[in-house]
């Protein structure tokens, strides 16, 4: 099977070296892919915003199969466009993939479908939305509707950031269109997992659970980014846990869709927050998480390939997918600024070294290669990935992979896994 990967960060690294190793890949492409994905595939010059050029491709290099990395494409409509093409695509079709690139549309299905999630209301318009935020008072979380590069949440501790998130995001328009409503929804107090199902219309398989760190810093304080490190198995996630996720949280939203008409195929991920209550639905996303990617493939047993091409084509019936009984922890190294501005072009050394440890890969975000250097070019630039007996295990190794690589512009957290391991004892 010819395979495409769309997308270039770390997720479509992870993505690509586990199809690589499948017997069914006779040719990998990356479009763009980047320095350390070059390394497994062939990388190919087309932008995944560009939907012509990636169909384009697909056609003229008899590509079998596409797997979609991030959801900006699949939003714009990547999926339906590679569809109509004749051409298997792993990810979801525009309209399925609303349930991502609309905060509005995922609420509203969950109220209708019955699942669990934040009590909410939808604005249009920010005086009366700021009226809402009055009456309810704080804390109280602010959502742009649209897709916002996953900047479009504020969770606030008193109105008057509340007021300001307003401001931000439909009065200043900081996200264009994307805040021409919001979501205001209550703030709901626990302990957060990414879980992960290969779902295709109305069938779901699980496809592993993670525990994310959003925040930049040790103790899971400071800003908020796009997630400094993961995790899994989760303690959190018993298998009795994930039947009831599975039955609550993802089988009712993959049959809602069919009801819909705009059935699901791909991976779902919902964000789920556990409450007191059970567990409660976030978000949903039409695609892998990133760095979560990196530790579900580290972890993954089966071929990666079979499993993203029987999910694509309705076959998810024939496969059973196997875990490793290691444990996987990805540490992501950031240039330091980030999530705020950073500086570019900064070298990086010792991933060799980091790699000689037993079951340490090094996924590339945000590199890039100049006569044989290695640049960081991004705000997320590697996520330095270890298995181990135990999630504490995989840390040590993973910190121990850290310490080998020289890069003075970046940074990283040093307590990924925390709770897991604090859970442990
Ligand atoms: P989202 O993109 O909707 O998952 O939001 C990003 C992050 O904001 C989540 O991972 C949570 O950490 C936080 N968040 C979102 N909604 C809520 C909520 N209702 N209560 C508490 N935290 C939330
Ligand atoms: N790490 C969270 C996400 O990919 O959305």
């Amino acid at each position: 099977m010819k395979v495409l990967v769309v997308g270039s960060g770390g997720r479509e690294h992870a993505l690509c070296w586990a199809i690589a190793k499948s017997s069914r890949c006779t040719k990998l492409y990356c479009a763009p892919g980047n320095p350390g994905i070059a390394a497994v595939a062939e990388c190919v010059e087309v932008a995944p915003e560009d939907l012509d050029g990636v169909v384009a491709f697909a056609r003229d290099h008899a590509v079998d199969f596409v797997v979609v990395g991030p959801e900006a494409p699949l939003v714009a409509g990547l999926g339906d466009r590679l569809a109509a093409a004749g051409i298997a695509v792993f990810g979801p079709s525009q309209a399925a993939a609303e349930i991502e690139g609309s905060k509005t549309l995922m609420k509203d299905l969950c109220a209708k479908y019955g699942i669990a999630t934040a009590n909410y209301a939808r604005f249009d318009e920010p005086d009366a939305a700021k009226e809402y935020i009055r009456a309810r008072g704080a804390p109280i979380v602010v959502k742009a509707n649209g897709l916002a590069a996953g900047k479009g949440v504020t969770v606030c501790h008193n109105v008057n950031e509340a007021y300001a998130a307003i401001d931000h995001v439909m009065t200043e328009q900081t996200f264009g269109t994307s805040g021409d409503e919001v979501v205001i929804e209550q703030y709901l107090e626990g302990e957060e997992v990414s879980f992960f199902a290969l779902v295709d219309g109305a069938r779901a398989i699980p496809f592993g659970a993670c525990q994310d760190h959003k925040a930049r810093d040790d103790g899971d304080k400071g800003p908020n980014t796009g997630g400094m490190g993961a995790y899994s198995p989760t303690p959190l996630v018993s298998p009795a846990l994930e039947r009831e996720i599975m039955a609550r949280c993802i089988l009712p939203m993959a049959k809602g869709l069919v009801v819909e008409g705009k059935p699901y195929r791909g991976v779902l991920f919902a964000g789920l927050m556990m409450t007191p209550d059970g567990p409660k639905v976030l978000e949903y996303n039409a695609r892998f998480g990133d760095p979560e990617c990196q530790v579900l493939m580290a972890r993954l047993k089966s071929d990666a390939l079979e499993a993203l091409y029987a999910c694509a084509t309705g076959r998810l019936d024939r496969i059973v997918v196997d875990w490793r009984a290691e444990a996987a922890l990805t540490v992501v190294m950031a240039a330091k600024g980030y999530p705020g501005s950073y500086e570019k072009g900064t070298e990086i050394l010792g991933l060799a070294e980091a790699e000689e440890i037993e079951g340490v890969y090094v996924f590339h975000a945000g590199t890039r290669r100049e006569n044989g250097r290695l640049l960081a070019t991004g705000g997320r630039v590697l996520g330095v990935t270890a298995l181990g007996a135990t999630v504490a295990e995989a840390q040590r190794n993973a910190y121990e992979a850290v310490d080998r690589i020289r890069w003075p512009g970046g940074f990283c957290r040093r307590d990924i896994g925390w709770r897991a391991i604090r859970r442990a004892g």
